[in-house]
């Protein structure tokens, strides 16, 4: 590793802020199965920390998008990579990111899984970097607002490297 890292976001406080998400999810949620969808790559981490401490009936899917490259800058073309495994009709959908950034990832998402009638759909993303918003993309629950910076780790990278640093970090 040449890169070098200045922590932005703890590990301590992603798990505080984790689990107040997972705690909120569950009220909103009550008594329901929610199927959470991941967003391959960047949203692993978060999803799998959300899940553990959801106490709600969960199951998951993932899609596999991009519209970055190699670099730090958007390509604005959003390509579907791997779609789901499973139908979403009439089920509670919650689809979690890891950063929006441009917008561009969730609303080509939205668009494309409203098409497919499910019961109701949410986004929840663990950052929010709304200097940067494009396209204008709802989200109904965000972790962290946080700024214009290009920051890896908890399953963000930089040229598919330091997803798994345990904490949020600024790439310098
Ligand atoms: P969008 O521009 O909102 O479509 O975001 C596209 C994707 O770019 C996100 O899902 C992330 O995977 C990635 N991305 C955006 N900002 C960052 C960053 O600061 N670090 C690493 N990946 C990022
Ligand atoms: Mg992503």
């Amino acid at each position: 590793m040449n890169n070098k890292f200045e922590v932005m976001i703890s590990q301590e406080e992603l798990e505080v802020r984790i689990k107040e998400m997972a705690a909120e999810l569950d009220k909103q949620y009550e008594g329901k199965t929610v199927h959470l969808i991941g967003i391959l790559k960047g949203s692993v981490m978060f999803l799998s920390e959300l899940a553990k401490n959801m106490k709600s009936e969960v199951t998951m899917d993932f899609i596999s998008v991009s519209s970055y490259g190699d670099g730090t800058s958007s390509s604005g073309i959003v390509r579907l990579n791997k779609d789901l495994d499973e139908s979403i009709e009439g089920r509670d959908v919650v689809i979690v990111e890891d950063i929006v950034d441009s917008g561009r990832t969730l609303s080509y998402v939205r668009r494309l899984f409203e098409d497919r009638k499910p019961k109701s759909l949410k986004i929840i993303t663990l950052l929010d970097k709304p200097d940067r918003r494009v396209v204008e993309c709802k989200v109904e629950m965000s972790g962290f607002v946080i700024p214009d910076k290009y920051i890896v780790g908890f399953g963000l990278d930089y040229a598919q490297k330091y997803r798994n640093l345990p904490y949020i970090a600024v790439i310098e």
